[in-house]
């Protein structure tokens, strides 16, 4: 047997277009602002990409540039002022900080309602209750993919692997919202393999790559593989070892062009989303 391809950059280009042709139809720009300190490569180009999915699908978008001495207080006053326009209904704060800063502080400070990340702990709160507006973006973009490919959630073994609380914690809450049977693994989980073979639906948010091997996936298993690594010659990877796994598993979910690439249309899905919440708002106060 060999796994069906989850394709999230065909997942990701039907999401974007449907948001395009939502924005075509309203009287006001959608707006994402977008806040970088420091000139870490890697967050340049997250960021450079970001404002392309903008303007791809017609969003106002604006990029702060701040250097990596910005004090905290620069910082929050700037957050302050985006928080404040009217014509800003989406805020992103990229991380990770320069160490000086506290990304809790910054990531709390981002009105609820514009929080396009769902960092804030009321979003999170709303995520657990399972009645949020604005969903993680990552997690999210791992559920369209499932949606897509017609991938029932209901009454299946989930096991994620990973507890962050930008993809692991989220993940396991969205997939328990879709009726799943739930899982979290992490560094101190004993016999990982046993945990992870029982999965229907495994995903794996580890960050190291070849971690999940062919002998911890159980045969027709969904793999969703959410890790972003270089392996020994400077390659792109996931967490799983993609060539063995794919072997046994029903879907899988390649790196690069698999889980990536949902991001930031669930970016995009989320700062529209925060826009028509906003706008609706301001259009009863008249
Ligand atoms: N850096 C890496 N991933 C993310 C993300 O999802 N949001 C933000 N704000 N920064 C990140």
């Amino acid at each position: 047997m060999s796994a069906t391809i989850l394709d999230g950059k065909l997942v990701s280009s039907a999401k974007r277009e449907e948001i395009k042709h939502t924005v075509s139809g309203m009287n006001e720009k959608p707006g994402l602002a977008v806040i970088i300190v420091g000139d870490d490569p890697a967050s340049k180009i997250y960021v450079r990409n970001k404002r392309r999915g903008c303007e791809e699908v017609g969003f106002n978008s604006w990029v702060y540039e701040m250097p990596a001495t910005t004090t905290q207080k620069e910082l929050d006053d700037k957050i302050d002022e985006l928080n404040e326009k009217n014509d800003v209904h989406g805020i992103l704060v990229q991380l990770p900080l320069p160490a000086h800063l506290c990304e809790s502080e910054v990531t709390e400070r981002i009105v609820p309602e514009k929080d396009v990340d769902a960092f804030t702990s009321q979003n999170c709160g709303h995520i657990l209750k399972g009645d949020a507006h604005l969903l993680p973006c990552t997690p999210a973009g791992i559920m369209e993919i499932l949606k897509y490919y017609k991938i029932d959630v209901s009454g299946k073994e989930c096991v994620v692997v990973g507890r962050s609380n930008i993809v692991g914690k989220p993940m396991a809450q969205l997939l328990l919202a879709a009726d799943g049977t739930v899982t979290i693994c992490h560094s101190r989980t004993k016999n990982l393999a046993d945990v992870t073979k029982r999965a229907d639906i495994l995903v794996s948010a580890v960050g190291k790559a070849h971690f999940i091997t062919r002998d911890m996936v159980k045969s027709g298993a969904v793999v969703i593989d959410v890790g972003m690594n270089r392996d020994e010659n400077g390659k792109q990877t996931g967490d799983v070892d993609f060539d063995a796994v794919s072997e046994i598993a029903s879907y899988i979910t390649p790196v690069p062009g698999g889980v990536g690439p949902m991001t930031i249309s669930m970016l995009l899905q989320n700062t529209l989303a925060a826009a028509m919440n906003i706008m609706n708002w301001r259009g009863s106060l008249q």
